[in-house]
């Protein structure tokens, strides 16, 4: 089968007798015989057998765990390959949405050695990873894109019986250790600097019953001229040089005013990158322990003209608000925040999406009711798999 292009996903798509085959790292003008692993009516999902005819941007992944775990699967294409896939994924979405844009900017970031957090799954006492759509375990020593000092504190921590996950957080000068079991156990050894355990049967990794060991209690990171607290559970973006990267050009975009809303504003990563451009800002979250994060945040920086509060983004009053900031989950914006946003129609809409799917479907709406899209840059916040992270800028039409 011939692969005519990359689509979202990362799926090479092909095309025979009616039906649209998207095929597991396969990239475009390669001749691929295919393994299906889901057939349904109108489209096929298929992984690559055998590749008749290769890419000139294929390459040998460096990793060992390459195709057996289920990270990277971008790993075996040049980097400059992936970045112009991410930009050809984006205009694709964006001509399917009826939207004539081109991003203005495709910013790199390190190639490898950016994660600064990993979750590790334990089984029988070791750390590692299942392999995509499998539950075949992979032991890793070590892992490619997790920063050195992960790799490092991974490879001194030994047995792990008892223990459902390790989960590693690299604050640069200091690093956490996150122990997740369902009943107390004995903490191995290592150089950790913070080191915590979860005690938790819940399918979520990061939750449950908390008892720091060790340190603080949390890690400080600083981006630009703001220091951000992030304790064991929270999200925080898991590339520091992206997030700067976003920050930068959040407050580029959002240039300046009298009160900006700042919706799914998680710590306040973005509020407080902002604080010194408008008089007020707002930020709004539905997890009420990110807000705490958050208010601390606003404390230890000494802003105060932030205030945070736990809700949904649809329920919050936007009226008087001329600047909006969104960073919503993968879903996008949900119905009823995209109601809120068309009725109280703020002048200026700066929208960080991490799917483009849901940013098409969203943009779609938002350009066919009233706003024009101004610009849009893609951050490559996840190099050697298909996923970024896209910055725009909406201005109001009417
Ligand atoms: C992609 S994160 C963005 C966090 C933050 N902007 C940052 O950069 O760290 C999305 C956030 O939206 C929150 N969230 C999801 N649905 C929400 C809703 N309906 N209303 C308010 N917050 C929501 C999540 O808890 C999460 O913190």
């Amino acid at each position: 089968m011939i692969v005519e292009k990359i689509v979202a996903g990362g799926y090479g798509l092909s095309r025979k007798d009616g039906k649209v085959y998207f095929i597991r790292n396969a990239y475009p003008g390669e001749d691929v015989d295919i393994r299906i692993e889901k057939d349904q009516k109108d489209f096929v999902i298929a992984s690559v057998e055998r590749i008749n005819s290769q890419s000139p941007y294929r390459r040998k992944a460096i990793c060992e765990y390459f195709g057996t775990c289920g990270g990277c699967e971008w790993m075996d294409l040049d980097y400059r390959a992936q970045l112009q896939y991410k930009k050809e994924i984006f205009l694709d979405q964006m001509k399917h949405a009826g939207i004539d844009i081109s991003p203005s900017k495709i910013i790199p970031t390190s190639e490898y050695n950016y994660r600064n957090k990993v979750e590790f799954v334990v089984v029988n006492g070791q750390a590692g990873f299942f392999g995509r759509n499998s539950h075949r375990f992979v032991e890793i020593e070590k892992c490619h894109i997790i920063s050195e000092n992960l790799n490092t504190l991974r490879r001194e921590i030994k047995d792990l019986r008892g223990f459902s996950h390790l989960v590693l957080r690299d604050g640069i000068e200091k690093k956490m250790a996150i122990f997740v079991s369902t009943k107390m156990r004995e903490i191995p050894n290592s150089s950790a600097d913070e080191v915590v355990s979860l005690i938790s049967d819940s399918k979520i990794v990061l939750s449950g019953r908390q008892r720091t060991l060790k340190g603080r209690g949390y890690l400080e990171i600083k981006i630009n001229d703001i220091v951000y607290r992030i304790p064991p559970k929270s999200f925080f973006q898991v590339n520091y040089e992206g997030a700067k990267i976003l920050a930068d050009q959040v407050v580029e975009y959002a240039q300046d005013g009298k009160k900006l809303a700042d919706l799914y504003c998680g710590v306040g990563f973005f509020s407080l990158q902002l604080a010194k451009k408008f008089e007020h800002i707002t930020g709004i979250e539905s997890s009420p322990s990110s807000i705490i994060e958050a208010r601390k945040n606003a404390i230890i920086n000494e802003i105060k003209n932030l205030d945070f509060k736990v809700g949904r983004t649809a329920d919050f009053n936007l009226k008087g608000y001329s600047t909006v900031v969104m960073d919503p989950p993968r879903s996008g914006i949900d119905r009823g925040t995209m109601q809120n946003i068309l009725n109280a129609k703020p002048e200026r809409l700066v929208y960080v999406s991490c799917d483009v799917s849901t940013f098409s479907r969203d943009a779609r709406i938002l350009v066919q009711k009233l706003y024009n899209i101004k610009d849009a840059v893609i951050v490559d916040m996840f190099p050697q798999t298909h996923h970024f992270e896209i910055v725009s800028l909406f201005e109001r039409v009417i």
